[in-house]
């Protein structure tokens, strides 16, 4: 269940103020839907109890009832005051609590760089830690370990965090077009929607994309072989080299990376220097230093 506060943030609301917003209107929302259930308590003993006990009928006990309705009502919500921690704030643009287990506040606001999709933080930024220690290996890479940064939302070149901070990605391996641009979304998502299976059936699609890629290739190039990773892409690459010069031995830069399967971590020194064993680099590849000293001054 989500529940919208009728008010918008503005951008100086603190963390504090989301908090007791989202408090605020779960009391009120409470408050609400409890007074028509008071009222056909009441009525229920205007019309029928009222015969058996009399008492029913008094103010004070409908005082009594008013009492009972608000304290639950201001007390129901109060583990949002308490668990802080499951509030999400940012700046101008949502904030949600999460209280119980189903039920969302949320106060947001449609800016040009929002994102299109649900982008609720299930964990703190301690237990999503806790959790990849326990169910992620170490030796997958976690930028910032001392201090890992928890993205929960990227658009365009930005990537934010969640309290809103803003970040200019200088990395970005994955989206080509920038994070989350709307038409690339849109196409997945009707693609997904339509079916996903291989290339080994029939699709205009595969051959609409292959001609276009095509077009930008010299003509020499004309035949697209689709990846789904740079790892097999650089795989692919070695393949076809060996088969095109039907030589066997690769070159490699020092330090370099080239993917995740084993052909490629073979040439991958970043990745093997890393290794708790020694690994011997395998005859048929020869690594080129590069002058690490230039790039890293
Ligand atoms: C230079 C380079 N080559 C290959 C790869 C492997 O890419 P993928 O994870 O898509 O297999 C990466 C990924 O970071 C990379 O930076």
């Amino acid at each position: 269940m989500v529940a919208f506060t009728p008010l918008r943030p503005v951008t100086k609301d603190s963390r504090l103020f989301c908090v007791i917003r989202a408090y605020l209107t779960v009391v009120a929302t409470t408050l609400l839907s409890s007074s028509f259930l008071l009222q056909a308590v009441s009525r229920l003993f205007y019309s029928v109890f009222h015969t058996y006990r009399r008492s029913l009928l008094t103010w004070n006990f409908h005082y009594f009832l008013i009492a009972v309705q608000w304290t639950v009502g201001f007390l129901t919500p109060i583990t949002i005051l308490i668990n802080y921690d499951h509030v999400i704030h940012r700046t101008d643009r949502i904030m949600a609590s999460p209280f119980g287990n189903g039920f969302h506040i949320e106060i947001t606001h449609n800016d040009n760089d929002e994102s299109e999709f649900d982008i609720k933080e299930l964990y703190t930024r301690e237990k999503t830690l806790q959790l990849r220690n326990i169910y992620i290996p170490n030796c997958i890479e976690l930028f910032y370990r001392h201090s890992p940064l928890t993205i929960v939302r990227c658009q365009g070149t930005y990537m934010y965090d969640q309290l809103e901070n803003r970040y200019l990605d200088c990395i970005n391996n994955v989206a080509h077009v920038g994070h989350c641009h709307s038409y690339v979304n849109k196409q997945i998502y009707r693609q997904m929607g339509a079916c996903a299976t291989n290339t080994r059936y029939l699709h205009d699609n595969t051959v609409i994309l292959a001609e276009k890629l095509s077009r930008t290739l010299p003509e020499s190039l004309q035949q697209i072989f689709y990846t789904n990773s740079a790892s097999e892409a650089n795989d692919l690459a070695i393949r076809l080299a060996r088969g095109f010069t039907g030589n066997y031995d690769i070159l490699a830069l020092d330090n370099a990376y080239h993917g995740h399967i084993s052909t490629l971590v073979e040439l991958s020194t970043y990745k093997f220097k890393k290794m708790k064993k020694p690994t011997k680099i395998p005859e048929h590849v020869h690594i080129v230093s590069i002058m690490i000293e230039f790039i890293n001054s």
